[in-house]
């Protein structure tokens, strides 16, 4: 148990979980009591991250987009553990940067097979195999990109507002069995988002109210309060966690800054 949240005996898919945010996820559903199965592209580095988690976790090779890989790790999991309870949608890719209108065929179909696609194949999996007779609950992990507009992210904001619109009709389709839900970081120190932080990190805490950049801990904590029984009468809502990023910059409203 951790934070009041107990989920021992349950048993979670994270997808991308060999670091950042996905990691974070398997260790906080760990240390809540729940068995984890971790996916990366190299099974090599799914073993590593399953040995950085205090509990039970299972490293799993599976590109999130082939479709074969994925059946074999939902079938895995259910002979290892006997369930799938949760599923966290983490893998995610920004390989597209610039302009829209600049961006290839390649990039647009990368970008939302990996973002898009992959949470709708691994829910349609586990559905089909464990939670459409048993229950459960899908996590997406979106991003406040998808609720607004940045500069050279357009597509990949675009992949993840597409994501909260479908957390939301998902979670009508699979009601009232299976909750589903998503969280939206701000800019959290990971490796997907080195460009958005690494060489100015001091500008983005100063305009972020909670004065720091997000930690992956931060993500987990909220994606396991989603996955849990702590929130059994939410579903279809993205949760923001950004320490305050999308208010604006808090500069121009602490006191004394308006000279009144
Ligand atoms: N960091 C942020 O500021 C931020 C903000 C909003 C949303 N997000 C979202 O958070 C999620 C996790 O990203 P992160 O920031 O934690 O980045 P990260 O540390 O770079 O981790 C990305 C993870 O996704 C996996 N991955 C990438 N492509 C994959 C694929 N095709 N199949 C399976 N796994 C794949 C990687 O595993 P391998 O390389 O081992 O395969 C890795 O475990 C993403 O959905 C991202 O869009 C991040």
């Amino acid at each position: 148990m951790t934070n009041g949240i107990d989920l021992s005996g349950r048993t979670a898919i994270i997808t991308g979980a060999s670091r950042g945010i996905g990691l974070a996820a398997a260790q906080a559903i760990a240390a809540a009591g729940g068995n984890v199965v971790l996916t990366s592209r190299s099974q090599e580095s799914a073993d590593v991250a399953a040995a950085q988690v205090a509990g039970t976790a299972l490293g799993v090779a599976a590109h999130a987009v082939d479709e074969d890989a994925a059946r074999r790790c939902v079938d895995l999991t259910l002979e290892t553990f006997g369930s799938i309870d949760i599923l966290v949608n983490n893998a995610g890719t920004n390989p597209a940067y610039g302009p829209v209108i600049d961006q290839d065929h390649g990039q647009f179909v990368k970008t939302f097979d990996v973002n898009l696609w992959a949470p709708i194949l691994w829910t349609s999996l586990v559905t089909r195999a464990w939670m459409g007779e048993h229950g459960g609950s899908v996590v997406n992990t979106a991003s406040i990109g998808g609720m607004g507009f940045e500069a050279n992210l357009g597509l990949y904001n675009a992949s993840k507002s597409a994501l909260i619109h479908l957390t939301k009709q998902m979670a009508l389709e699979l009601s009232p069995k299976i909750r589903v839900n998503s969280v939206a970081p701000g800019v959290v120190r990971t490796r997907l988002a080195a460009t958005l932080w690494q060489e100015h990190e001091q500008q983005v805490c100063d305009a972020t109210a909670l004065d720091r950049i997000g930690e992956p801990a931060d993500i987990g904590a909220a994606i396991t309060f989603l996955a849990s029984d702590a929130a059994s009468w939410v579903t279809g809502e993205t949760m923001v966690i950004d320490g305050g990023q999308r208010l604006g910059d808090p500069t121009l409203f602490r006191k004394g800054a308006t000279g009144a």
